[in-house]
């Protein structure tokens, strides 16, 4: 079974090759002191490293230590491996500063201009509860009773201090983020991850991925910004399409998934090939035409999001979509033009809804004896 360090230069869970399960949560804050907030991010720095090496998460785990108290691990992970477990935290725009304008932690000034709050897009529904928070926690694991249990237990950890908000599970990540993977494929039956920032591609994880000490926040040097949106897929309309318009949507084959233009699936789309009808082969209001770096001044991002199903709706409908979540050094530069251009002309929208966001600063990675975010109360 796999087991990724937790303590390094950057935190796991970005870069590593995504795992096959998630379990995301958002949490809110409660009425606590800077110092209550400190002693958090340590119980949860301290849980996360022992349960990443497939430990449990307090000393004397789930069936032993003081028998009138409650364990200090919950036991669904006893008998199972790390199973590749990372743990991520994020801290969001309201941790800074609430909707009200609160400092409560003493931090407002230091929070990163790349830390924006999200505008809206067009078509967005977003829904309140689904939205927002104060931090989040991104579980990955291979498998999905690992990822659960990390989640549960830190919850369970910051009883008092904070509390979920909202949560999500997903299945069958939706992004290959290395070389060594095989591309996965999304709920509309189409390999997803294709043209992703790998790993492997040092240089353009150095520029494109980590924040950087010049960019403005010191204290982020070496972290980096999450967004997550949660996008229903209306896939039984989906599912009356032709293929011939699926192509033509996404702008790549459903088979294989070369690009319109021709190739296999590794090669580079041809925007400028026309067609018989003197038309872009790759329809200039298709998925890939609008998010390829090209189309957007260079910006790039590391995608590592998963598909879910999260029962039905009165209608017999599955409640089904792709929990997108994105790395990126400066959301103002990446993500939001991206998407600013996709809500306004990508053909895939008349198929999907974005109905939950979130955007998280995740600081570096994490030196034994010290905690995560550390430097930002340094
Ligand atoms: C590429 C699906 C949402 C950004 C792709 C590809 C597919 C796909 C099939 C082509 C394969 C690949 O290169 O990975 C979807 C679906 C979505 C969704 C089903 C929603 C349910 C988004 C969002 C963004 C985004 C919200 C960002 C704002 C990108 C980018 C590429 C891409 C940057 C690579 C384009 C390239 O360089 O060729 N997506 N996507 N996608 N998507 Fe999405």
């Amino acid at each position: 079974s796999t087991v990724y360090p937790f303590y390094g230069p950057h935190q796991a869970g970005i870069t590593t090759p995504a795992q096959d399960r998630l379990h995301f949560a958002s949490f809110d804050v409660g009425d606590i002191s800077r110092d209550e907030l400190i002693e958090l991010l340590t119980d949860w720095t301290v849980a996360a490293a022992r349960m990443t090496t497939g430990g449990s998460a307090g000393t004397y785990g789930p069936a032993s230590g003081p028998y009138d108290a409650p364990p200090d691990d919950t036991g669904e992970a006893l008998d199972l491996p790390a199973s590749g477990l990372t743990i991520t935290f994020g801290f969001g725009p309201s941790l800074f500063t609430t909707a009200a304008g609160v400092d409560r932690f003493g931090i407002a000034s230091r929070r990163p201009a790349a830390l924006v709050d999200l505008p809206h897009f067009q078509a967005d529904a977003l829904v309140e509860a689904q939205t927002g928070g104060d931090l989040c926690i991104q579980a990955c694991s291979d498998d999905p009773q690992v990822a659960v249990h990390a989640i549960r237990n830190l919850s369970r950890i910051a009883f008092g201090r904070a509390s979920i908000r909202w949560s999500q599970l997903g299945f069958g990540r939706t992004s290959s983020t290395s070389r060594s993977q095989v591309t996965p494929r999304n709920l509309f039956g189409f390999k997803d991850g294709t043209a992703n920032v790998k790993s492997e591609d040092t240089k353009v994880v150095d520029e494109h991925i980590w924040a950087n000490a010049a960019d403005g926040a010191a204290w982020m040097a070496g972290g980096s910004y999450l967004v997550a949106r949660r996008i229903r897929m209306t896939i039984e309309t989906w599912d009356r399409t032709a293929l011939r318009e699926q192509e033509n949507i996404i702008g790549r084959t459903k088979g294989e998934g070369e690009p319109l233009s021709g190739g296999t699936e590794f090669t580079e789309p041809n925007f400028a090939m026309k067609g018989r009808d003197d038309a872009p082969i790759i329809p200039v209001d298709s998925h890939v035409a609008l998010s390829h770096p090209d189309q957007n001044d260079g910006a790039v991002l590391l995608r590592r999001g998963y598909n879910f199903v999260d029962g039905n709706d009165d209608l017999g409908r599955l409640n089904a979509g792709l929990f997108f979540i994105a790395f990126q050094r400066d959301p103002r530069t990446q993500f939001i033009p991206i998407q600013k251009r996709l809500a306004a002309n990508d053909t895939m929208n008349e198929y999907v809804r974005h109905v939950g966001s979130g955007i998280f600063a995740v600081p570096a990675g994490v030196t034994k004896g010290s905690f995560v975010g550390a430097e930002l109360f340094a």
